[in-house]
């Protein structure tokens, strides 16, 4: 990695975009982090504390005045990534189904990212690139899920279009399977250690991964200079069982 490149990371408080944040720190490139806790950023740059100075930005990039305000903040940067989710309430059956928590998933997980392309475009370097993040319910639906499979397959098609809008800017997905991160306290509360140990045991790899396995993925998308509009599916096999 280019020492002096500079990268944003949407969702770099917690779980893979943290894990990101580290891998690249250690790499010396710039990291800014972004997320709407300022407590949980601050946490996360002290957690970072050993591998390099992470720079925080409180940002909720559901809101164009707040994204607006991240890049007038941040400058030009080389990379932009989302990892930023906000889902637990939205699993659902649907007559239980509350629309403002749907409205959440497809807010930050669609609108923040088509906010982050269409103001973070003037920031990139022709050669930059920007990856979001989709999720293997695309892909293996399940009842309760079906806001988060239905935005995640539409956030994959957004990063086709903008392939193709925004070239030679690269825009490119990464589906991740079961991943033990911070997000699974919303989805599963107590049960999520249960429902994580059991599908370790269904999974091909025999695991369930790590935030450091999405982290890897993201900086191939980052770095390979001949991929935009694909997805890279990071599920240990998920796909197939
Ligand atoms: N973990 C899994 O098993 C799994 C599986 C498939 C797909 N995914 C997807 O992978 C991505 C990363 O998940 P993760 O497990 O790393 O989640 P996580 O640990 O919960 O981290 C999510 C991050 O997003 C930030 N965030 C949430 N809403 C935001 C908003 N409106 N504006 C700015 N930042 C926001 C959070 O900080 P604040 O709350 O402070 O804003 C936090 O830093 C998500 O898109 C998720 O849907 C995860």
């Amino acid at each position: 990695m280019n020492r002096n490149e500079k990268v944003l990371i949407a969702g770099g408080s917690s779980g893979m975009g943290l894990a990101l944040a580290r891998s690249l720190l250690a790499d010396g490139a710039a990291v800014v982090i972004a997320g709407r806790s300022a407590a949980r950023l601050a946490q996360a740059r002290a957690a970072l504390a050993d591998v390099g100075d992470a720079r925080t930005i409180a940002a909720d990039i559901t809101r164009e005045d707040d994204v607006v305000r991240l890049f007038e903040e941040c400058g030009a940067v080389d990379h932009i990534v989302s990892t930023a989710a906000d889902i637990g309430g939205a699993y659902e059956l649907l007559p239980a189904l509350d629309l403002a928590a749907a409205r959440k998933v497809v807010d930050s997980k669609f609108i923040g990212p088509l906010l982050l392309a269409k103001h973070g475009k003037a920031r990139l370097a022709p050669a930059g690139s920007i990856v979001f993040t989709s999720g293997i319910a695309a892909y293996r639906p399940a009842p309760r899920g079906s806001v988060v499979a239905g935005v995640n397959g539409a956030l994959e098609s957004l990063a086709y279009a903008l392939a193709v809008e925004l070239a030679p800017i690269r825009v490119n997905v990464v589906s991740p399977g079961w991943v033990d991160t911070p997000i699974w306290q919303q989805v599963a509360g107590d049960e999520a250690r249960a429902k994580l140990e059991a599908m370790a045991q269904k999974l091909p790899v025999g695991r369930i991964g790590q935030a450091a396995d999405i982290a890897d993925g993201i900086r191939f998308l980052m770095r390979n200079g001949f991929v935009t509009g694909s997805v890279l599916h990071l599920d240990g096999g998920h796909r197939l069982v």
